[in-house]
């Protein structure tokens, strides 16, 4: 009797040691908070998201800083403080199921959030120095909680419906002539595809900006059309926190050269 006893007090003695070195103490809800991710709790206790973080999970949660919310556009801010419903799926869309740390995230990988029908799109540029979930870059990784683990980001995900390129620049009012150059030179099916693919995608200002008569000219000759279209589409998803100064291979075959300033 008395040995088992002693075998208990070992194991939880054991276990406690355990329990910190993994540093982890606190459940998520409360992990976000000493996180300093006080705007994310309070936007979870709004859509009673809190206490369902507080279960046994395990769950990862890209937890957004409260400058990353403070940056939202306000519209979009005023929109969250009403819709209930649409702050949940902005919500659930920075959780998905399972301790998923940063070692384990791979290129390209499309991890299921508790929204299941949208999947967080992870990235990982630089040598594996910038890891994005859904283009906002993971700042603070591998933060364990009692339940799981947070990896905090610089920026709110946003949740986009399912829909491929050329559907977003269809309902995108300020790439319509764009759309009206994919149309012409029968470039839907091709940015349909399975991809992935990045577009820089020029906006009516930028085709208003082209000298007079290009436009024109282009829309009469389909070869050079889709030259020019193609040479805005690289493959794979090129978020901007991955981009780095240097040269890009495009569709087009012609390498586009990056160059980027800092913010
Ligand atoms: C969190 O736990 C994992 C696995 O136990 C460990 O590898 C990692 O170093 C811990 N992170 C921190 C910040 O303590
Ligand atoms: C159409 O564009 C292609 C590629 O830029 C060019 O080689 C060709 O000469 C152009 N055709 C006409 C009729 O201008």
């Amino acid at each position: 009797m008395a040995a088992i006893d002693m075998i208990k007090v070992l194991a939880v003695i054991l276990a406690f040691i355990y329990y910190n070195a993994s540093g982890a103490q606190q459940k998520i809800p409360e992990l976000a908070k000493k996180l300093g991710a006080t705007t994310l709790l309070s936007y979870l206790k709004t859509a009673g998201l809190d206490t369902e973080l507080e279960g046994d999970g395990p769950f990862t949660l890209f937890a957004p800083t409260n400058e990353a919310f403070d940056s939202l556009p306000t519209a979009v801010k005023e929109k969250l403080a009403t819709d209930k419903t649409l702050l949940r799926t902005v919500l659930m869309f920075h959780v998905t199921n399972g301790a998923v740390y940063s070692s384990q995230l791979q290129n390209e990988m499309l991890v299921k959030s508790l929204d299941t029908t949208l999947d967080i799109r992870i990235n990982i540029y630089k040598g594996g120095q910038v890891i994005t979930a859904d283009g906002s870059q993971v700042i603070n990784p591998n933060q364990n909680a009692t339940n799981g683990v947070i990896h905090i980001v610089d920026k709110v995900l946003y949740p986009l419906p399912n829909i491929n390129i050329p559907q977003y620049v269809t309902i995108s009012p300020e790439l319509s002539t764009l759309f009206y150059c994919v149309v012409q030179g029968q470039l839907t099916d091709v940015l349909s595809g399975q991809g992935p693919f990045t577009l820089f995608a020029p906006d009516n200002t930028a085709f208003d900006n082209l000298p007079p008569g290009e436009l024109s000219d282009l829309l009469s000759n389909q070869t050079a059309l889709v030259d020019v279209l193609k040479y805005h589409v690289v493959s794979g998803t090129q978020y901007s926190k991955g981009l780095v100064d240097g040269d890009v291979s495009t569709l087009e075959g012609k390498p586009v050269k990056i160059t980027v300033e800092e913010e």
